[in-house]
């Protein structure tokens, strides 16, 4: 396995609308897991194809990454992940973005979804998913369309908080 090149704001990549897949095949596969090592590397518990590189529509999601105990891992992949079904009821989550690093904000999503999508396997599956597994399925598959988080929030909180992470960016090369 190997890390991918991790794509940041403001990459024109990921404001893509993704394509469909329609083949699962090995080569699918590696890249399948290529993502999720990319993801465990970067402490992140989700991750959308455009941030590294690709435009079709698949996600990897994990809402336990430890790095400590590596058999608490649960990874997903899903291939074509569809919300099907939301509940009325909404919940705020502090949603971050390995695309926007170091940042963080709050964000309204659905309380459970329920998504379809097919498998590693290439199997159709269902899930119903809540708490944290939902937040995170909403806002990667968010990513497939070329949305991110901070386009759900009000102008001026996604000002404050890109000029946040332009400080960010500029420490960062100050330290380097
Ligand atoms: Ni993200």
């Amino acid at each position: 396995m190997s890390k991918l090149k991790l794509y940041e704001y403001p990459e024109p990549i990921l404001r893509k609308k993704c394509i469909k897949v329609d083949k699962v095949d090995d080569e699918l596969r590696r890249f399948l897991d290529n993502m999720l090592e990319t993801m465990y590397a970067d402490k992140g518990c989700g991750l959308a194809a455009p941030q590294v590189g690709c435009t079709q529509r698949i996600i990897v999601v994990d809402p336990n990454p430890s790095d400590e105990d590596l058999s608490a891992r649960r990874p997903m992949h899903l291939i074509n992940p569809e919300i099907i079904w939301h509940s009325e009821e909404t919940v705020l989550f502090n949603e971050g973005c390995l695309s926007l690093p170091d940042q963080r904000a709050e964000v309204e999503r659905f309380e459970k979804v329920r998504v379809h999508y097919t498998d590693y396997n290439d199997n159709e599956q269902e899930i119903l998913a809540d708490d944290l597994l939902a937040i995170i399925m909403q806002h990667e598959i968010d990513h497939l369309d070329g949305i991110l988080y901070i386009d759900h929030l009000s102008r001026l909180k996604r000002s404050r908080l890109l000029d946040k992470l332009k400080k960010y960016r500029n420490e960062c090369k100050k330290s380097k």
